[in-house]
């Protein structure tokens, strides 16, 4: 099955595709947030809550091995620890660019890294409890985890931007346990009416506002770029299957301009 993955600005090979990668988004990682809520109208909110809950059963076990992957800045491990319980064993959080994890680390990291300069730290020894993420610096394609090591690996737009996005998947099968889980939540490009009138706002709204926020030409003509080129649903499904994914399936939110899709490694 012929694959590809992200290639940003003309860069065919992955090395040169994936530091041009991680260039940008430690270049927006001061207004990543803002930007986020501002061009989704906060939906962005309700897609990372969603996808959590879809995996509540698993989070809510406090032994599970959980891996939220290009988590960036952190909102989808805020939504995922909101389901474990006190005392869960840590969700491990892995980013490549190092600007988008420290933002993130100051929100999910552990008590001590996530209060340091705060007056709401808990009063222990409740904080000791407290469900937290730790931050991991690595490339998604080279996990520096154990094989079958993990019962559930989520990832939210990160996925799209992968340099090779069947090696991606190859490499989350092999740390997944028999039986574990995969969720990706990423864009697609609804067809019909809405999927023209949110072509319009996306190719050419969203990357001129993009522009005006964060004074760089690139990321936000990148992101249309990203997502045009990302295999919609029916591809990205048989390339699941491919990998050797069960139970694959793909659920649209918001008409389908996001979607998660979801897999698992059969037993
Ligand atoms: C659009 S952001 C999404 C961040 C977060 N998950 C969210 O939903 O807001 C994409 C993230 O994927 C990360 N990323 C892209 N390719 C990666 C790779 N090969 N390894 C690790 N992180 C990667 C980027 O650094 C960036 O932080």
């Amino acid at each position: 099955m012929s694959t590809t993955g992200a290639k940003p600005a003309g860069l065919t090979d992955e090395t040169s595709a994936a530091q041009a990668v991680r260039q940008m988004f430690d270049s927006i990682a001061p207004r990543y947030d803002l930007l986020n809520h501002v061009l989704s109208a906060n939906i962005d909110r309700l897609w990372w809550l969603r996808a959590a809950r879809h995996f509540r059963a698993v989070l809510e076990r406090p032994e599970t091995a959980v891996l939220d992957v290009c988590c960036g800045t952190g909102d989808l491990t805020m939504a995922l620890l909101r389901h474990r319980p006190r005392g869960a064993r840590p969700i491990l959080a892995v980013d490549f660019a190092r600007q988008m994890l420290r933002r993130g680390a100051r929100k999910f990291g552990p008590p001590e890294l996530r209060f340091a300069n705060s007056q709401k730290r808990p009063k222990a020894p409740l904080h000791a409890m407290l469900p937290y993420a730790v931050p991991i610096e690595a490339d998604a394609l080279h996990l520096p985890l154990r094989d079958r090591s993990l019962d559930l690996i989520v990832t939210a737009f990160g996925f799209r931007n992968l340099a090779n996005y069947e090696a991606g998947l190859r490499e989350f099968h092999r740390v997944l346990k028999p039986g574990g889980q995969l969720g990706i939540l990423e864009f697609s490009e609804p067809g019909g009416l809405i999927g023209r009138a949110y072509a319009v706002y996306f190719r050419r709204v969203l990357p001129a506002i993009g522009r005006v926020v964060c004074g760089k030409n690139g990321p936000y003509n990148y992101l249309p770029i990203s997502v045009g080129n990302f295999p919609p649903p029916p591809e990205m499904l048989a390339l699941l299957r491919f990998t050797g994914y069960g139970d694959c399936a793909w659920q649209p939110y918001t008409f389908g301009i996001a979607g998660l899709y979801s897999a698992d490694r059969p037993e």
